[in-house]
């Protein structure tokens, strides 16, 4: 056989077939199921049957004999110049040679599934490509080598896809972090980091993950919901968007509050759509997720110590110099930490329409998080200032959250409108409304006003958003 991308001298002689192979240590994924038909493997199926799963396990020894003689065989350096045409020729090829050496007959849904697999090992990063490829799933978390769960429409469940083994899953963790000019290994045991699709990353190996490497990846949606369809999914109402557009447009200082993975970035991100377009923007995120549509916008991304512990860019130092950098808006991805009094500072002098998202479960939880962030910046400030200083900068708490069906709503718009005594005080102008369980637990529910006028109406209208007296009418249940 002839191959540009074989190596010198590398054998055509037969390997010799192994008497287990199942035993060899690789970094061979294991096989997703034999699709029985030729339909398109969803990555993440649920549990195979017995029958399937010895298929498997046999198909999996023979990738481990593939991919070792793959490994063998392919003249690495030059396959970095080689088109994906090429490679999957010579994937195919060495391993129709390596399989008929073996004496194993594979159907051809089995042999397709096998190279795209093989091909995925060589080139990418293993078991995780079809779950990265496959747009249906928003995250992927990995508790150890066997045990890969994946999100999709809000609902968790884990995936017939797993790794070989611990060291299987740690060749990967490495190839990603690696790829950014990071490290991870035991002294440094923990990782953030952007796959080149933007998609989120985070890891940690043992000793601290103590049943292996845990992972977690937020997929980068390359089509990040818009406004519209966030209204077609349901996840808030028309007449909460034309709300929400007159309090972006006429520069209310917004907070989007929520729980993990409950949409804050998604909202915050829809949110910005509003902005207008001759407006200067920054952004600031750990993590560059947002997607804007402007065209002035400039982004910054903050980045750790590195393992001598030293070269880190907070979000605080971003802001900081963000603030000099004439911005009309600040957009920050989600303020964590001492960045707050930054970032209050800026909603308050003349940066107004800035936006954020924190970790909270309501409005008063979200206030409440804002204080002990303060409190936790080691500033000794009274807590009357601090609220007023709260009250001052914030005029909008946006509350999103994932519902125990998996949907994603927001489920309340509360405005602050000052202070009573040391209590900031607040009104809630619209709210999801839940009433009763409908079946397979779905949620029902509705959106509706509560029946307070915004304190901010007289604004909207001096700004030219005259909104609809009706739209602060409380809706019915149908
Ligand atoms: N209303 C929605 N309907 C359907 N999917 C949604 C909705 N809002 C967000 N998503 C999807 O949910 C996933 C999580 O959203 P997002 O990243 O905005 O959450 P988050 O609260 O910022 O998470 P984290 O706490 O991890 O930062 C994404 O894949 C996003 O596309
Ligand atoms: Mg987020």
């Amino acid at each position: 056989m002839f191959s540009r991308y074989k190596k010198d001298g590398a054998s055509d002689a037969k390997p010799k077939p192994t008497a287990a192979p199942a035993a060899v240590e690789t970094t061979t994924q294991a096989p997703a199921a034999a699709p029985k038909t030729s339909a398109p493997v969803q990555a993440g199926r649920v549990a195979p049957t017995d029958k399937e799963q010895k298929r498997r396990e046999r198909l999996m020894e023979i990738k481990v004999e593939l991919h070792k003689e793959l490994l063998n065989s392919l003249n690495l350096s030059a396959l970095e110049h080689a088109s994906e045409t090429e490679l999957r020729q010579e994937i195919i090829s060495i391993s129709a040679e390596t399989l008929d050496n073996l004496g194993v007959v594979l159907n051809k849904d089995e042999r397709t599934t096998l190279h795209s697999e093989l091909y995925d090992e060589v080139t990418g990063l293993g078991p995780l490509e079809p779950l990265l490829k496959d747009d249906s799933i928003a995250d992927i978390l990995i508790n150890g080598p066997k045990n890969i769960f994946v999100e999709r429409n809000g609902k968790l469940t884990k995936s017939e896809i797993t790794f070989r083994n611990e060291k299987h899953l740690l060749r990967i963790i490495d190839k990603i972090v690696s790829a950014v000019g990071r490290r991870v290994d035991e002294s440094n045991p923990y990782v953030d980091a952007r796959l080149a699709d933007g998609s989120r990353f985070n890891a940690m190996v043992p000793p601290i993950g103590v049943d292996g490497s845990l992972v977690s990846i937020r997929k980068f949606k390359k089509d990040k919901l818009g406004i519209s369809d966030l209204v077609n999914f349901g996840a808030f109402s028309p007449e909460m968007a034309l709300y929400l557009e007159a309090a972006v447009a006429t520069r209310l200082n917004v907070i989007v509050s929520g729980g993990t993975g409950s949409g804050k970035t998604t909202t915050l991100n829809a949110l910005s759509s509003f902005i207008a377009n001759d407006e200067r923007i920054l952004t600031i995120e750990d993590t560059a997720e947002l997607q804007l549509q402007q065209e002035h916008v400039g982004r910054m991304e903050s980045r750790p110590a590195n393992v001598e512990g030293k070269g880190e860019v907070s979000q605080r130092d971003c802001l900081r110099n963000a603030l000099r950098m004439r911005p009309d808006r600040i957009i920050v991805g989600e303020t964590r930490g001492e960045e707050v009094i930054d970032m209050l500072q800026a909603m308050n002098t003349g940066h107004d329409g800035s936006m954020t998202t924190i970790h909270a479960n309501n409005a008063r939880d979200g206030v409440s998080r804002l204080e002990n962030m303060i409190a936790m910046s080691g500033i000794d400030m009274p807590l009357r200032a601090m609220r007023s200083q709260i009250s001052a900068a914030v005029n909008l708490i946006v509350q999103v959250s994932r519902l125990q069906d998996g949907s994603r709503r927001m489920v309340s718009i509360t405005e602050i409108t000052g202070m009573e005594g040391d209590i900031i005080s607040m009104q809630e102008v619209f709210r999801y409304q839940r009433v009763g369980l409908g079946p397979g637990g779905k949620i029902i529910g509705h959106f509706t006003a509560t029946g307070v006028r915004s304190h901010y109406a007289e604004r909207f209208k001096q700004w030219g958003y005259d909104l609809p007296a009706n739209i602060y009418e409380p809706v019915a249940a149908e």
